[in-house]
């Protein structure tokens, strides 16, 4: 008898033919998020599942999943995880680190460049039939070329930014838990700074890190007040890494200059008045979101859980203290 798969989310044709050679899947093509509660009781009598960053696995719902072996997520991120939980209860988690790499840090550079240049508000004005014809004053925005860009969080995707960022020929400061090799800054052509002296010189923020405990509201008002006037922050790493209620003061009252969100605390409920902001540029998670990228990601997962239940080794395993308790 084979295997039982749940996979919590819509994915491919092609994923799930994959999946099905290996195990008996109940998918959710119907793309509903399953509350806590209804994820609990799909999960009953399965041995694995694909879930999504919007599904939370945390030891009050592993406790009702005894048969439950792996999880495997089609994201990067993995905040969404206990991964002590996990391995208190046995349970293999995984990820899908590398594959989505490139298509973030295109984004990052495209909510960057359309936040500094009053995109996606130039459009709303022009869609309205507000456009009276070019004038000199009109829309100003600021350049990406030749500004001093801070990056937080210079891991892999933020390397990826550095390169891209490369033909604006900016100055890149960066600020990481752990300072990379001389060899590396002098390849990548960044510097070292420390956050607060980051946000201080930076004409734009990108943050690119993971959201733990240590970077929960890592931009708040004693950040934001650090920051340029002028200075516009750009969000592709994770909904709580920025005090969205501090960011809203600081827009308002024009403490900076403007911001481009891809994430938001409380997915997919942002904060209403975010929406009623003209300064910034707001995307609905997307980043990682173009059609090759999204299918290796869903493969990646399914992989990880072909291995997670065969040779109980998937490649991609963020608790790897689980096997041990099991050796
Ligand atoms: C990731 O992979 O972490 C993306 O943000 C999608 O959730």
């Amino acid at each position: 008898m084979k295997k039982k798969v749940l996979v919590t989310r819509a994915v491919f044709d092609e994923t799930l033919a994959y999946l099905a050679q290996h195990f008996d899947i109940t998918s959710n093509q119907a793309d509903q998020k399953y509350s806590p509660a209804e994820l609990a009781a799909r999960l009953q009598g399965m041995e694995a599942a694909l879930i999504s960053s919007t599904d939370r696995v945390d030891d009050s719902l592993l406790s009702r999943c005894p048969g439950l072996k792996a999880v495997c997520s089609f994201s990067v991120g993995y905040n969404h995880i206990d991964l002590a939980a996990c391995s208190g209860h046995g349970v293999m988690a995984t990820n899908t680190p590398g594959v989505l790499t490139d298509s973030v840090a295109d984004f990052a550079v495209c909510l960057a460049l359309a936040t500094c240049r009053r995109l996606t508000e130039s459009e709303a004005m022009l869609r309205r039939g507000e456009w009276k014809g070019t004038h000199l004053k009109e829309l100003l925005g600021v350049d990406l070329h030749h500004a001093t860009v801070g990056i937080c969080g210079l891991g892999r995707i933020g390397q990826v930014i550095a390169r891209r960022l490369r033909g604006f020929e900016p100055r890149i400061l960066y600020c990481t838990r752990g300072r990379l090799t001389p060899d590396l800054e002098r390849e990548l052509e960044v510097a070292f700074a420390p956050k607060d002296e980051l946000l201080r010189r930076s004409d734009i923020v990108i943050l690119i890190l993971p959201y733990t405990h240590e970077t929960h509201h890592y931009i708040g008002a004693r950040e934001l007040g650090l920051m340029k006037r002028s200075a516009v922050l750009i969000n592709v790493a994770r909904g709580g890494v920025v005090d969205d209620v501090a960011l809203i003061e600081a827009l308002n009252a024009g403490r900076i200059r403007a911001a481009g969100l891809d994430v938001y605390e409380n997915e997919p409920n942002l904060n209403p008045a975010l929406l009623g902001l003209k300064n910034v540029v707001l995307s609905p998670h997307i980043a990682s979101a173009s059609e090759p990228t999204r299918q290796a990601m869903a493969m990646t997962a399914a992989r990880n859980c072909v291995a997670a239940l065969t040779t109980g080794d998937p490649p991609n395993l963020l608790n790897p203290e689980v096997l041990r308790q099991k050796a």
